[in-house]
């Protein structure tokens, strides 16, 4: 079954990013539904601003352009979702406000229509619970800006339909984008990773042990990302990292937010402030490269461990959605003996045991 319409329900950064994306690839009806008229009007606007630039930058012929924006209806009744065969849910990140969403949408939805979350970290098969048929259930968590980033981790939860995972993962190549197969579990495969990173900066510059600038400056030369985490931070919202940070926390204290520095400006949603100069604290680049590279590292391995992807799949994610260079690959280049140092002293520091991936490195990728 080739999915024809989609239905989003929460018209802000990713609902507005993931309809631009799907009406640009052609042959989708998307309806876009939010309780706040103001954002479905912003959306459509965007939508608009967004083709409009494209045709500009001759990335669109000006016809395929109009019809794209064609193609996207804006609502704010849920009964407007009735006709989709697809529908994914990209509201705020609250289980209650999701869970509540689901149970709304069940008397809308017809029972084979597809139904997936957007949540970053929310585990699917946790919300399963509150959908009329989990066999259709599933996770479709694209990445920010939905407009342009190519990936979508396809989640299968506990009770997911293999029929209506095909499906899903049709719809995800047929609109142009790269999809990343993973287990459900917290952060799936790729903010897994980002959260403990995001957060161990925090922990770096709260400890007095370095600034957000020479963080975000050690950040590009020991993990080779193409910006420090606080930089990013800065355009994906601390606030919604935040969020993501604690949907984190049942996997341990390590996981847990780093408090005060991301707690706070998360709760503020105040920018971090990044000075020119990113000298930083003398003479502890060392340490920060070592902590960044082990708060990025653990989380893999233990990924690893799990089997939630594979080390392959973990680099495409990293490079194609975070422009990170790709960690199991720098983790088989730096040694196994280089990345024990740093993660076995990341492990006593949290009281947890070496993940068994340790014993690959160095053929991560073979
Ligand atoms: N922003 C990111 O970088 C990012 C990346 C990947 C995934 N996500 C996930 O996507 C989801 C949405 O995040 P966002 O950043 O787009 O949030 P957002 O705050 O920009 O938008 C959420 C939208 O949901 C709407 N909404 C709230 N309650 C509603 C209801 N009852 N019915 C209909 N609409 C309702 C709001 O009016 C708002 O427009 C979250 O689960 C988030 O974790 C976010």
């Amino acid at each position: 079954m080739s999915i024809e319409t989609l239905g989003i329900l929460g018209a802000g950064t990713m609902g507005s990013g993931i309809a631009i994306a799907t009406a640009a690839a052609g042959g989708i009806e998307v309806t876009l539904v939010d309780v706040n008229a103001q954002q479905v009007d912003k959306a459509l606007a965007g939508a608009r601003t967004f083709y409009d630039r494209a045709v500009e930058k001759g990335r669109m012929q000006a016809a395929e352009a109009e019809a794209a924006l064609g193609r996207i209806t804006g609502s704010g009744d849920l009964d407007a979702l009735g006709e989709a065969e697809l529908v994914i849910e990209a509201v705020f990140e609250d289980f209650d406000l999701k869970a509540k969403i689901f149970r709304q949408l069940s008397g809308i939805v017809a029972p084979d229509a597809l139904v997936a979350t957007n949540t970053s970290c929310l585990r699917v098969s946790d919300l399963a619970a509150h959908v009329s048929n989990p066999a259709r259930f599933l996770g479709l968590h694209y990445f920010s800006p939905a407009q342009i980033n190519p990936l979508v981790e396809v989640v299968k939860g506990a009770e997911t339909d293999p029929a209506a995972y095909d499906a899903a993962l049709a719809f995800v190549k047929a609109t142009g984008k790269l999809p990343l197969a993973c287990r459900d579990s917290y952060g799936f495969a790729v903010n897994r990773f980002f959260c403990p990173y995001t957060n161990e900066a925090s922990r770096l510059v709260s400890e007095g042990l370095a600034t957000t600038a020479q963080v975000d400056r050690v950040a590009r030369e020991a993990l080779g990302v193409a910006a420090g985490p606080f930089f990013v931070q800065n355009i994906i919202k601390p606030r919604i990292n935040l969020h993501a940070v604690r949907n984190l926390a049942p996997l341990g204290a390590f996981y847990a937010p780093a408090a005060p520095l991301l707690v706070e400006h998360g709760e503020a949603d105040k920018p971090f402030a990044i000075a020119e100069d990113a000298a930083g604290v003398a003479g502890n680049d060392g340490v920060v490269a070592d902590r960044l590279r082990a708060a990025t590292f653990l989380p893999i391995l233990q990924e690893l461990d799990e089997g939630v992807a594979s080390a392959a799949d973990i680099d495409t994610g990293a490079a194609q959605a975070l422009r990170f260079t790709p960690p199991c690959q720098l983790m088989d280049k730096l040694g196994r003996a280089e990345v024990e140092r740093t993660v076995g002293a990341l492990c006593q520091t949290w009281g947890l045991a070496q993940p068994k991936s340790l014993a690959k490195v160095g053929s991560l990728r073979a």
